[in-house]
């Protein structure tokens, strides 16, 4: 998948709300993707979603959950195209790896 000015696909960005993840969707907002944001707010502020909207003609869906919520996520994943993974925390210790990649 590229990023085109046609793009109608569907990118589920994890930690989307996130200092690298906001960055993502608001280029792929800008090229016109739809956007699902899965982010727990455990860094960030719901202040940063509002932002995101102001893009014009931002589609974007939000789910505050937990990516490691295996069953709802199974839920989201239906009808995702692509998925961009912006939740490892940047200081990747034995317990956080345990904590996001079990
Ligand atoms: N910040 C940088 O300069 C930089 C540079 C290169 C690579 N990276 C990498 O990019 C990734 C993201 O870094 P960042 O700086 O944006 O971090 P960040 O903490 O700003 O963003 C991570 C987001 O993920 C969310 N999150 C954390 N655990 C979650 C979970 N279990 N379920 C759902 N949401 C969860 C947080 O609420 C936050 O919004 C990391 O892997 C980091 O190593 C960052």
């Amino acid at each position: 998948m590229t990023v085109g000015e046609s793009a109608t696909a569907t990118v589920l960005v994890t930690g989307g709300l996130g200092y690298i993840g906001s960055h993502t969707c608001t280029v792929l907002a800008e090229a016109g993707y739809r956007l699902v944001i899965v982010d727990n707010l455990s860094n960030s502020k719901p202040g940063v979603l509002e932002r995101l909207r102001e893009v014009p003609r931002a589609d974007i869906v939000f789910h505050k959950l937990d990516l490691r919520e295996r069953a709802s996520m199974e839920k989201i994943l239906s009808g995702i195209d692509a998925v961009v993974h912006q939740t490892p925390p940047k200081k990747l210790t034995l317990q956080a790896y345990a904590d996001n990649f079990r």
